[in-house]
């Protein structure tokens, strides 16, 4: 079989994806794959049409990783690939439609408001400032509707310092999304479908250095503390577990994902988002749950490739 990683596009996350792909391509090496990076740029087509590949695997992270684009052009291609169809990529890289969709299946998520950039204009700043507090409060959490690895991403106590916040946000992407902020713990739980139907792999309970889990605390070896499985009590280790397959479902998920979950001090659990395109470099989550699992990472991407392929 040989495989072909397509790693780097040209996103806000293209550093974070060649390190993905990187560790992708020498798990599939010690597993005995022909396997080989591939940047994901305008030479992708050509690229594959020269070399084929039995099937490609998807260690691109960030806007036409995620949001479906690459799937679309693979289909269109007959290039089989492992991870989610292209419609449903494209609906869980939209955190907000993602939080209704999460929420009408009966899992909690933090209230929300999502402000295109035109809402500003139509209302004024100063009325939407009113009407975010309003409705959430504080804390709040203040994110890209679409975007990775915590880019972007601020957690806000004043609102003084919102409309800063929200103008960082709008250098990723045309709308905003506000959350109330939820206290507690912050666990992954990626998700994997090796034939037998998704299954929750063991928790990973993440704990920044920092207290807050950004691009930096992701990415800097030692600056995260992460306890795989996470310290959860049983009957919550059961939830979170239950919780995330419900996502992968309810999305229209395939093969693997990974839901970023918070739980709070009473044990309730609320959705923040779910990745199709998760993390895989050496301080990723993934990766610590399939070994936390008792499997070889080289090994379950194998598994997905071969099942993609055929
Ligand atoms: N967006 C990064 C890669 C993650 O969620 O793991
Ligand atoms: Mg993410």
């Amino acid at each position: 079989l040989r495989a072909v990683v397509l790693a780097g596009g040209l996103t806000f996350e293209r550093e974070v994806s060649l390190s993905s792909g990187t560790q992708v391509v020498e798990a599939l090496l010690r597993a005995g794959l022909d396997a080989e990076l591939r940047d994901a740029d305008s030479d992708l087509l050509p690229g594959l049409a020269a070399a084929p590949a039995d099937a490609v695997f998807i260690a691109l992270h960030g806007s036409t990783g995620e949001d479906g684009a690459v799937r679309a052009v693979l289909d269109l291609a007959g290039i089989p690939y492992v991870g989610s169809p292209a419609a449903a990529c494209r609906l869980a890289w939209d955190k907000p439609a993602a939080k209704s969709v999460v929420r009408s299946a009966g899992v909690g998520t933090p209230d929300w408001v999502a402000l295109p950039h035109s809402t500003f204009r139509e209302l004024g700043a100063g009325a939407v400032l009113d009407l975010i507090v309003a409705r959430l409060g504080l804390p709040l959490m203040v994110k890209p509707a679409s975007g990775g690895s915590a880019l972007g991403a601020q957690k806000v106590a004043r609102v003084e310092d919102l409309p800063a916040a929200m103008v960082s946000c709008f250098a990723y992407g045309d709308t905003v999304l506000v959350e109330r902020f939820v206290e507690g713990v912050e666990v992954a739980v990626s998700v994997v479908d090796l034939g037998e139907g998704p299954h929750a792999l063991p928790a990973v309970e993440i704990a920044p250095e920092s207290g807050v889990f950004d691009y930096t605390s992701r990415y800097t070896p030692g600056l995260t503390e992460y306890h795989t499985p996470a310290r959860l009590e049983a009957d919550v280790a059961r939830r979170v577990a239950e919780v995330a397959v419900t996502v992968h479902e309810v999305l229209g998920l395939a093969d693997l994902s990974r839901t970023d979950l918070i739980v709070d001090a009473e044990g309730t659990i609320h959705f923040l988002e779910v990745n199709v395109s998760p993390g895989l470099t050496e301080t990723s989550m993934f990766p610590m749950a399939v070994e936390a699992a008792g499997h070889r990472l080289g090994d379950v991407l194998t598994t997905l490739l071969r099942r993609a392929a055929t």
